[in-house]
């Protein structure tokens, strides 16, 4: 049997306050939304329809890498019910199985669709709700039984003292047959607190007509918290959190204070790394075996090899760092900065588009961008390579063994040959043959009794 996909998303998100669509908002540094979509995927669906509308563009833009995806527009948005009619046009001619997911339901894992969508075909059901046992339901659908059966579902505004009570709830996924499914839905009426067309309203129709009604009940009510605060949304991050944390010590990695770490999920930590507090490690970022990563350090999207150590308040974006480097404190890698084997980069240094080669050193104050710099380099504190000259970006190469003073600028396009030295306070424009010595600063004056001279002459302006 086919099965098809539906994904919510057209809401405001009136709760969340914000000029961005609700399910952009990011959980382990990734949209709402993707998460639902990377969970749909595992039903290898036939069709996957993402409703939207409120800010439509938004999220058209923020999906276009995804194949195979159709979205259809809700406007106005009239409810959840309201919201699946508008996919009628799009699966007109499908049979088989619906799935409706939340966008706003990032947790959700793929067991569970798994066991909804088996239930929902064991059983026959003409719809099948996916329920959780929450110790505070507010704000959710009320799963009203009679005996063992769910007879309705009512939601929080409308619910009754009585109801209210239910521990129950409905997560907002569900399984469908299609089949007169959407003249079912055609039929709910939007009488209740909200004057919205109430999808889990379908229940009781279903159940009126003696047709098949199926729950499935999570045992982690967690996985389906659905998200409509920023309240919310950080009690989800949370808890994708500290799964990915616990996954890690598990693993064999250190982490001095979990609740001030933050791990994206796709990121890697190799065993007998130490993650100090404070630490964000963000996107597909990769960390070797026995690094020390210092507090207040955020990586995004880099590869940093074994045993590096990054001290404190580094900022690393996609950028690549070798086995035995040593980086920080306060130190800026961006742009494919590629520090090599026992290199070492200090305090206030950046570095863009570099490759600052094996062994080498720039401990102090510098800036090194679009240069490639060689083994056993050294370069001294207050180095800039002047990359751009208004216009373009130019290269620096520095050579082997080099050796580059204190506060030198090397204006690009430009050469230190392989073991040659830059006298400090030099301004390089011409390329240094090997082993040659540069030096561009001027002959140094010394004029005797000028303090003195300088006192004096300013004592008698103010007399
Ligand atoms: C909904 C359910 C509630 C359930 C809860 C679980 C209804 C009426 N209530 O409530 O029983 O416990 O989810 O999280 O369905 N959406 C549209 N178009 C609309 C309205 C909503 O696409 O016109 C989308 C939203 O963007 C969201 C999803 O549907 O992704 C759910 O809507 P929301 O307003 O968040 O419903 P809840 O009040 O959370
Ligand atoms: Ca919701």
């Amino acid at each position: 049997m086919h099965t098809h996909v539906v994904i919510l998303a057209a809401g405001k998100g009136t709760r969340m306050k914000s000029a961005e669509p609700k399910v952009l908002h990011r959980v382990a540094g990734q949209p709402l939304i993707e998460h639902v979509l990377t969970c749909a995927a595992t039903v290898r669906p036939r069709t996957t329809t993402v409703v939207i509308g409120h800010q439509a563009e938004a999220l058209t833009s923020a999906l276009a890498g995804y194949e195979g995806l159709t979205f259809v527009v809700q406007e106005p948005q009239l409810g959840t019910a309201h919201a699946l009619m508008t996919t009628e046009r799009t699966l007109a001619k499908q049979t088989g199985t619906l799935v409706l997911l939340s966008g706003d339901v990032p947790l959700l894992k793929p067991e569970t669709l798994q066991r909804l969508v088996e239930r929902h075909h064991t059983t026959r059901a003409a719809a099948t709700v996916v329920t959780a046992i929450v110790d505070d339901p507010r704000g959710y659908g009320r799963i009203v039984r009679s005996g063992q059966q769910i007879a309705r579902i009512v939601e929080q505004k409308d619910a009754s003292q009585a109801e209210q009570e239910i521990r129950e709830i409905n997560s907002g996924i569900y399984a469908f047959a299609l089949e007169g499914l959407f003249d079912a839905v055609r039929s709910i009426a939007a009488e209740n607190a909200q004057n919205e067309y109430y999808l889990p309203d379908l229940v009781a129709i279903y159940r009126e007509r003696g047709a098949i009604v199926e729950t499935v009940t999570v045992s982690n009510p967690d996985e389906i918290r659905g998200i409509n605060s920023r309240i919310e949304l950080a009690a989800v991050s949370r808890i994708v959190r500290d799964q990915k944390t616990a996954e890690l010590m598990a693993s064999g990695v250190t982490i001095e204070d979990p609740a001030t770490t933050y791990v994206d999920t796709a990121v890697t930590v190799g065993t007998d790394t130490v993650l100090r507090p404070g630490t964000s490690l963000e996107g597909h970022t990769t960390i070797g075996r026995g690094c020390v990563v210092h507090s207040g350090v955020r990586i995004v999207d880099s590869r940093i090899g074994d045993r590096v150590t990054i001290l404190n308040h580094c900022v690393i974006t996609h950028a690549t760092v070798a086995d035995d480097a040593s980086i920080g404190p306060f130190a800026h890698l961006r742009n494919d900065a590629d520090v090599r084997a026992k290199a070492k980069v200090g305090n206030f240094v950046e570095l863009k588009k570099t490759v600052l080669g094996a062994g080498s050193k720039a401990n102090h104050l510098a800036y090194l961008g679009d240069a490639t710099i060689g083994e056993q380099v050294n370069i001294g504190a207050g180095t800039i390579t002047c990359n751009y000259d208004g216009v373009t970006k130019n290269q620096t190469v520095i050579e082997d063994g080099a050796f580059v003073g204190s506060d030198s600028q090397l204006i690009a396009p430009v050469t230190i040959g392989k073991g040659a030295y830059v006298g400090s306070g030099s301004t390089i424009r011409d390329d240094v043959p090997p082993g040659a010595l540069a030096v561009s600063a001027g002959k140094q004056r010394n004029l005797d009794g000028w303090v003195a001279r300088k006192k004096s002459s300013g004592q008698k302006a103010k007399g």
